[in-house]
């Protein structure tokens, strides 16, 4: 094999085909619909239709997907038990992980053909966003809450968290970030489940192998990675002058930089729009300027742009959502984008098995032991 078949980190590989996503050729389209549009014109329960049937939903599928939702929403007893004996300084992101993979036992779906799979992907959807809300509960000292009928599924996970009907504002921007995170083609964690597709497991064992690559920050960690940066500052000065020193070595500045995107993530645009508005009404403006201070040399300097991450971290901390949330929310919505990924992947399989160089000792005899 040729050296330069290698490409570390598989940059610039094409790893496979997929009529889901496109995101490198100057936009972003979900199914061949721009992600701008969607965020205007559509909710993540019309998002993540989209992503897992490749239309969007009239009025009739829609309500049968809410339904749907809905219907799966009420977690097990066994469930709840499980989240009281799960230590409280246990991440979030690991209580995820874990109570993912329990359910699974107490899966009510059945089957393995595409229809079975869309509709595992919705009971999981329904799954992960009252787990994330109940544990949140009991670290609260709150017993779970069921949920609460009519709410759209960003509603229904602040509702199940806080125990009030969310404002119009909190619901609206939290389905705009679900929806911006559904899909995003071949990222690492989206490859993670494909690869664990192409072995012909189980759908509930790709959506907890793309829980563990998700939670990395340089990954869906960096939302929650970014606001503990933007976190220490009290003031855009003390910004400014850590961004000069962090840019002096060679750290990575978290929620900034892409793969793919050299030119800025389309998604970061979109919600730092939002952002904007949400900081405005909340009187919140120094925060928009700790921001700027370390979004401008990044960008004025080093010509790396933000990423989704960066103006969610800061959304979610205005919204008062707790830290350990960020990346969980980002689950609540990428599960459908990796479930689509994985339907598509099962109905056209080649199990994934590249090849590696070999850098290791040359062939060599194994000494008897005792004169090792
Ligand atoms: C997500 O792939 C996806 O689509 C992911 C995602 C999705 O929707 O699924 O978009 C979600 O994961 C967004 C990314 C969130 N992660 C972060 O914000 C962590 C910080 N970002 C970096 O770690 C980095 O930018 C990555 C991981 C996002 C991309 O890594 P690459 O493509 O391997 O880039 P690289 O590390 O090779 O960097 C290229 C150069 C380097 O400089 P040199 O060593 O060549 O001189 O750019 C520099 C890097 O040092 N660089 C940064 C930087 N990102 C790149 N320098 C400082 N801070 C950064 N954030």
């Amino acid at each position: 094999m040729t050296e330069e078949a290698y490409s570390p980190g598989l940059a610039g590989v094409i790893a496979g085909e997929t009529a889901i996503a496109c995101v490198d050729q100057g936009k972003l389209l979900y199914r061949g619909y721009p992600i701008a549009d969607l965020a205007e014109n559509a909710t993540f329960e019309e998002s993540a239709y989209l992503l897992l049937h490749g239309e969007l939903p009239n009025q009739l599928q829609l309500k049968g997907f809410k339904d749907t939702l809905d219907r799966y929403r009420p977690l097990r007893g066994e469930l709840i038990d499980a989240l009281r004996k799960i230590p409280a300084p246990v991440p979030m992101m690991d209580v995820l992980r874990s109570m993912v993979s329990y359910a699974g036992h107490f899966d009510p779906t059945n089957g393995t053909d595409s229809d079975d799979l869309r509709e595992r992907a919705t009971w999981l959807t329904a799954q992960i966003a009252g787990i994330i809300a109940a544990r949140f509960r009991l670290l609260n000292g709150k017993e779970p809450l069921d949920a609460k009928p009519g709410l759209s599924h960003a509603g229904q996970i602040l509702y199940q968290a806080h125990g009030t009907a969310p404002d119009d504002l909190s619901a609206k921007l939290v389905d705009l970030t679900l929806i911006l995170y559904a899909e995003h083609d071949f990222n690492a964690s989206t490859f993670a489940a494909r690869v664990i597709c192409s072995t012909m497991s189980d759908l509930t064992s790709a959506i907890v192998g793309g829980i563990g690559a998700l939670k990395g920050p340089l990954h869906g960690g960096a939302n929650e990675a970014a606001m503990e940066m933007l976190q220490q500052f009290k003031s855009a000065d003390e910004a400014r002058l850590w961004i000069r020193e962090a840019l002096a070595g060679k750290g990575k500045i978290m929620g900034f930089g892409h793969r793919v995107y050299k030119n800025g993530d389309h998604r970061a645009t979109i919600l730092e729009r939002e952002l904007r508005k949400l900081a405005a009404q909340k009187g919140q403006g120094e925060w928009m300027d700790i921001y700027d201070a370390i979004k401008d040399p990044m960008v004025n300097e080093k010509k790396i742009y933000p990423n989704v991450d960066y103006p969610c971290g800061l959304t979610y901390y205005l919204l008062d959502l707790p830290l350990d949330l960020y990346t969980p929310l980002f689950v609540a919505s990428r599960v459908t984008g990796w479930s689509a990924h994985f339907i598509e992947q099962a109905a056209n399989n080649r199990i994934y098995r590249p090849l590696s160089i070999y850098t290791g000792p040359a062939e060599r005899a194994v000494p008897p032991i005792g004169s090792r």
